[in-house]
């Protein structure tokens, strides 16, 4: 198998899950479900002992990480032991290791270490856009979204392009945002708490901690001489083009 297979076969499933609606929510169910048993176990007495430790721990893989706490899991473990898998299924053990597969992909320093916006941009990973068809192309849209922080934090530049290159607009439109500039209603607190952006990052995009990477618009010189200019979006961000105010 090419590298590049190898990767293809580990990551469409998850990328599926991504891009369909209904993949989505499961994910997020999981994150919501995962802290019932602990509270089941908390709420009945008896339930100590050898039953309480036969309990599969709920898994911290997709839990939001509202206190910005380092994962007491080490990042890409191996698929048995990643809370994700199903260690009883015996084809878990067949599947490549993350550590192995993302091993030449562009490096990040938060969440699973990957910067996935990168690897689809180079050409590093090939996904499926349709289940049933491989050939189907993916819809982008080019919008770049500005939205004015108060305070001393560079404002955030929300890119289309780079969404909707792994998701489709209804993962988004209108349930989590309504589609008009300046309409929704959001703030760090709410992302905290796993709404607005906080939906997907810190679950299943780049986590809260890496500020910047949302906070890339400069309002100082020493800001902009601190952003290492990375990106298209952040470019057209600074610029203040057409699609950006
Ligand atoms: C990851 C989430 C996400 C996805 C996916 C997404 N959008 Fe958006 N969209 C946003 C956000 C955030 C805003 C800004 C809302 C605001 O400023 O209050 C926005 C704003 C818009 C606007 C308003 C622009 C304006 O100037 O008023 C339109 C139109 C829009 N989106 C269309 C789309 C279309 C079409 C797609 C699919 C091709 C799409 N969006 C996919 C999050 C998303
Ligand atoms: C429905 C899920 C979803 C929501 C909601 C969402 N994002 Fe994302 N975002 C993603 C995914 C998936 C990626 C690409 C994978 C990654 O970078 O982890 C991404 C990538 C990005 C990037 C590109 C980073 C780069 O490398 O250039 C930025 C910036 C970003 N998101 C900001 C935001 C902001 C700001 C909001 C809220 C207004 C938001 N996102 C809401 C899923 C989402
Ligand atoms: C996923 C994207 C994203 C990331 C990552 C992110 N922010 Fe934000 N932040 C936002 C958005 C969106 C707003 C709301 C902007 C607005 O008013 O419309 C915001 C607002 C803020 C504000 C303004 C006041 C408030 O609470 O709303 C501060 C301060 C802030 N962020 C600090 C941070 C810090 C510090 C980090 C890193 C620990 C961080 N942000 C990471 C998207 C992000």
């Amino acid at each position: 198998m090419t590298m590049r297979n190898r990767i293809e076969t580990q990551i469409t499933p998850l990328r599926r899950a991504i891009i369909l609606g209904s993949g989505l929510a499961m994910l997020l169910g999981l994150a919501v479900i995962a802290p019932l048993p602990s509270s089941a176990q908390q709420a009945d007495p008896n339930a100590g002992g050898a039953a309480a430790t036969d309990r599969k721990k709920p898994s911290a893989a997709n839990s939001f990480n509202r206190l910005l706490k380092k994962p007491a899991s080490a990042a890409n473990a191996p698929p048995a032991e990643d809370g994700i898998h199903d260690p009883d299924n015996p084809g878990t053990h067949t599947l490549q290791w993350p550590s192995e597969a993302f091993n030449d992909l562009p490096k990040a320093v938060q969440g699973n270490r990957v910067d996935w916006v990168k690897a689809l941009n180079e050409g590093l990973i090939a996904p499926w856009y349709d289940l049933e068809d491989p050939e189907a192309e993916v819809f982008t849209f080019d919008l770049v979204i500005v939205r004015e922080v108060k305070g001393s934090m560079p404002d955030v530049v929300y890119p289309h392009e780079p969404h909707t290159q792994w998701l489709d607009c209804s993962n988004c439109h209108d349930e989590i945002f309504v589609p008009e500039k300046g309409a929704n209603q959001i703030s760090m607190a709410a992302i905290l708490l796993g709404q607005k952006c906080g939906v997907c990052h810190g679950k299943v995009a780049f986590p809260v901690s890496d500020c910047r990477r949302c906070h890339s618009k400069p309002k100082t010189p020493e800001q902009l001489e601190a952003l290492a200019a990375k990106s298209a979006w952040r470019n057209a961000g600074e610029k203040g083009d057409g699609n950006t105010n």
